[in-house]
């Protein structure tokens, strides 16, 4: 999308679709031109409309020829503050996608650089639909232009089209069939990322079994689609002033294996690979916005399928970090891949491991579809991710690691169970996670809510929604 500012007359801009932002306070203000150019009709229609501005609410009119644009549509900015800004600017996008309009105009009032990246980031992410595989002609095209009317930060506008970027390209990848995303075809994705400060190193099959992963190779052995270890690393070109690993988890098909998952259950399973879609949009985003901090991104990729080699309750895997873990549910397979993913992040010599994953239906019983669970005991770290994650108009919400819990792990074989109980589900997946970090600095993001939207939330489309890419990008590049 080409974005540009200009200033204008409202009733001048020529485009599909007009997109203007307003507060129940500056409405007559900001629609005074428009009100006029509708015969004073405008203002008294909303009000009879019963449009009172809330964040991210809408008013569809006609333009009759009236004014230069085809098309007018106002949104509510709420008080104003970045999730009104968020809401209106992704209110506004998906009003454009739902349009078709491809060039759009968008009042927002006087826009900061962080205001203009957040309207940025907002108005791509409403503008996202994943509908490749529609062959009709029912579709509607993205915006291709759009036009910030009004002051706006040209550097706001560029941050927020590298945030823009990996944040659709995670939601691309998680809402892309299994069959085209598998672990091979996710480290080419990852691959083509590289430039001279970014690098990408791939590990087979046969590299991840040479080198002692046995949690990644026990859940991926029983597909035919064998796993890839991926580590990408952002080398600043300064010193860095933090070195950073993030962690994903990259099941790009979770059939729950030999625990084997209900239909309705296993649906949406593509989507399991949302934390490393999560690692590699945030790469592509700090690769984009070039902070003075190293940052690696670790992707354990493997597909949960059942065949005459999978792995079987009872098994105990020989992890990478040399701990045996017995198997008492196929399905609890998240943990076994982060596992090693977290021993090699904890080698790096970073100062801050922060994992993502679709890990346990616990956390969506828990926080629903739009709070991520935090789990850390870290407090600088918790405090820093909760206030990227407002600054970037996302939730997470703080989760308790007790050591007691770890108990429900014990095992009678190995070392430790994959499991806990049906209680604190998502927390005994966290204490096992646990097991596997030696930094200090380690925070767990279950995200199995709000990486995949069944049904579309405001203003985002139903499936991948790219969480927590902005919020990364926020914490580590400001
Ligand atoms: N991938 C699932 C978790 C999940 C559930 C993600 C719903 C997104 C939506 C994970 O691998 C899983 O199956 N977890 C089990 C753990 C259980 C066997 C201890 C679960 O949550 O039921
Ligand atoms: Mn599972
Ligand atoms: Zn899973």
């Amino acid at each position: 999308m080409n974005i540009t500012i200009a200033t204008q007359s409202l009733d001048e801009v020529s485009a599909d679709l007009l997109a203007v932002a307003v507060t129940s306070d500056n409405q007559a203000d900001v629609l005074a031109s428009l009100d006029k150019a509708f015969n004073g009709q405008l203002l008294s229609t909303m009000e009879s409309d019963g449009f009172k501005a809330k964040s991210g609410t809408t008013a569809n009119y006609p333009t009759f020829g009236k004014i230069a644009a085809n098309k007018l549509v106002i949104v509510g900015l709420g008080s104003g503050d970045t999730i009104g800004i968020s809401q209106a600017a992704g209110a506004a996008g998906k009003a454009a996608r739902d349009a078709g309009a491809k060039t759009v105009g968008l009042a927002m009032g006087s826009l900061d650089a962080a205001g203009t990246q957040t309207a940025v980031v907002a108005f791509t992410a409403g503008n996202y639909k994943f509908d490749k595989y529609k062959t009709g002609d029912d579709t509607k095209a993205p915006s291709s232009e759009l036009i910030l009317l009004g002051a706006a930060s040209e550097t706001g506008i560029t941050r927020g089209q590298a945030v823009a970027g990996g944040q659709n390209l995670a939601r691309d990848l998680v809402n892309e069939p299994a069959d085209e995303i598998y672990p091979e075809s996710l480290a080419d994705v990852a691959r083509g990322l590289a430039n001279d400060q970014l690098s990408v190193d791939v590990w087979d099959e046969v590299k991840i079994e040479a080198e002692g992963m046995g949690g990644i190779m026990g859940v991926g052995r029983g597909s035919d689609r064998k796993p890839r270890f991926i580590h990408m690393k952002y080398t600043p070109s300064g010193t860095p002033s933090r070195k950073i690993a993030l962690v994903g988890k990259g099941v790009t098909f979770d059939s729950g294996g030999y625990s084997l998952k209900p239909s309705a259950g296993m649906q949406t399973m593509r989507c399991d690979m949302a934390g490393s879609a999560a690692v590699i949009g945030a790469m592509r985003a700090i690769r984009d916005l070039a902070p003075d901090v190293e940052v690696h991104g670790i992707v354990g990729a493997a597909e949960n399928l059942v065949n005459g080699n999978a792995y079987k309750l009872g098994d105990i895997l020989d992890m990478y970090s040399g701990k045996k873990v017995e198997i008492h549910n196929t399905d609890a397979e998240g943990r076994l891949v982060l596992a090693d993913c977290l021993h090699f992040a904890s080698q790096l010599g970073v100062d801050t491991i922060v994992d993502l994953a679709t890990l346990t239906g616990a956390a969506v019983v828990a926080l629903g579809d739009h709070y991520v669970a935090m789990f850390t005991k870290d407090g600088e770290l918790r405090q820093a991710l909760s206030d990227s994650a407002d600054k970037a108009a996302e939730n997470v919400w703080p989760m308790p690691l007790p050591e007691d819990y770890k108990s429900m792990l014990k095992a009678e074989w190995g070392d430790i169970k994959n499991v806990g109980g049906r209680a604190g589900g998502s927390i005994t997946a966290a204490l096992f996670l646990s097991e596997f970090v030696t930094v200090d600095s380690w925070c767990h993001l279950d995200i199995a809510g709000p990486a995949f939207l069944d049904k579309g939330h405001k203003h985002l489309a139903p499936g991948g929604t790219g969480s927590m890419v902005p919020t990364l990008a926020h914490w580590i590049a400001g």
